[in-house]
């Protein structure tokens, strides 16, 4: 049997096991065996995820005698929204699932979010499982127990914090994925690489072409990290006041990306590559870390095929689109920098310290910059 491997989450009564196995959909039945899923269930996945995953799922709830409805959706971020959830919430009304019914979320994390807030809802909460199809949603988004949708205003705007029962992953699911989904997830690893393992960073180093090919084991090596990193941020954070913060790396500057691209010119993982680069180069700006550690991290994003350039947009529109990150709190962009690997500090920036970044990363480029050097250790002991 190929290798299982779990990964707890303790949360006092809200406790999980994240299960990680190679082949696991085909294998099913024993863990809703084991979960003790019984009566009536509902499937929420996707249009392109039921092609491949919907009937070996169906089939191991029907080997249980477990009665599910199977809600499949339009795929897209665009369809993350409250209307969604309510036509989700009519099925489980009208097949009239109960308290003790589950719902299970079969995709990536549009759905993960999506099912997740529909089950912290309906009834005031029933039972939900995630079974998560993307990278992202594998090493990322279906452990933590943030769920939501996005309003006109603003990206997840709408939410709740709901754990799930169990997190049920089977790597090769990811052999699907089209390849832009695929190399943008390997930023989260890289992430978690950065601020947490040296050794899962420089596994990602001498992987690159086993993990481009979506080899099996190297998949389920930066999964399992990944999760097992989460996991521990989770349980000592829940509900996000300061540890969870660090998971943030990458994000100031990327969630800015995100929305001037209008979430299409650069998915998430995309903007995230460009962000950890970009925010390594200001810690190095700022004197937090060296120069080599911009290199390394821009390497490595490079290698796995992600991009490291910054578009070209003003400072100013960066510095707007930072400042209505919901994560914002009284005017502060408060950003994540990384001090070594493994090491990060969480400090604010104020306007006038990031356009000078700025003005000078993208005037100068990397090499032409020593120059600047003496200025940049000026305005770093000030910052600090
Ligand atoms: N809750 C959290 O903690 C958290 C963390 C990070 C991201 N998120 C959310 O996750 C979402 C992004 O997740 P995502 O990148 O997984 O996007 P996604 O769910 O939109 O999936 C990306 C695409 O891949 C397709 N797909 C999924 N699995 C597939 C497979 N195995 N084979 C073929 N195609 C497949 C989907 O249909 C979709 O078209 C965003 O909404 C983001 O806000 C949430
Ligand atoms: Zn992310």
């Amino acid at each position: 049997m190929a290798s299982l491997s779990t990964v707890s989450v303790s949360l006092g009564e809200r406790s999980y096991e994240i299960v990680i196995q190679p082949g696991l959909l085909n294998r099913l039945a024993t863990r809703v065996r084991e979960l003790g899923v019984k009566g009536k269930a509902a499937v929420v996945t996707d249009r392109h995820v039921a092609r491949y995953y919907l009937a070996p799922v169906l089939r191991a709830l029907s080997s249980c005698a477990v009665k599910a409805v199977p809600i499949v959706l339009p795929p897209g971020e665009q369809f993350k929204t409250l209307t969604t959830v309510k036509k989700i919430l009519d099925v489980l009304a009208r097949c009239r699932l109960e308290r003790s019914s589950f719902v299970f979320a079969l995709g990536g994390g549009v759905i993960g979010d999506l099912a997740g807030f529909t089950a912290a809802v309906y009834q005031r909460g029933i039972p939900f499982v995630q079974i998560p199809t993307t990278l992202i949603a594998q090493s990322d988004s279906s452990v933590g127990g943030k769920t939501g949708v996005d309003h006109r205003l603003g990206k997840n705007l709408i939410g709740a914090f709901y754990q799930p029962k169990a997190v049920w992953i089977d790597p090769l699911t990811l052999r699907t994925l089209p390849k832009r989904q695929w190399v943008a997830g390997l930023a989260e690893v890289i992430k978690y690489g950065v601020i947490a393992d040296e050794r899962l960073l420089s596994y990602v180093e001498r992987h690159v072409s086993g993990l481009l090919k979506r080899q099996p084991l190297a998949m389920a090596v930066v999964i399992k990290r990944s999760c097992e990193i989460k996991a521990e941020i989770v349980m000592a954070d829940e509900r996000e006041s300061d540890r969870r913060r660090v998971l943030n790396f990458g994000h100031t500057i990327g969630h800015a990306l995100e929305t001037l691209g209008g979430y299409r010119s650069l998915i998430h993982g995309e903007a995230v590559g460009i962000g950890m680069v970009e925010e390594a180069d200001l810690a190095c700006f700022l004197g937090i870390c060296e120069r080599s550690l911009v290199e390394r991290i821009r390497r490595v994003v490079r290698a796995v095929g992600l991009p490291d350039r910054m578009p070209r947009w003003s400072s100013a529109k960066v510095w707007n689109a930072m400042l209505h990150d919901k994560k914002v709190s009284g005017g502060q962009v408060v950003g994540v920098w990384p001090v070594s690997i493994g090491q990060v500090r969480i400090l604010p920036i104020d306007e006038p310290t990031f356009h000078r970044w700025y003005r000078d990363a993208h005037r100068h480029g990397i090499a032409g910059r020593k120059e600047a050097r003496e200025g940049r250790f000026a305005v770093a002991r000030r910052f600090v």
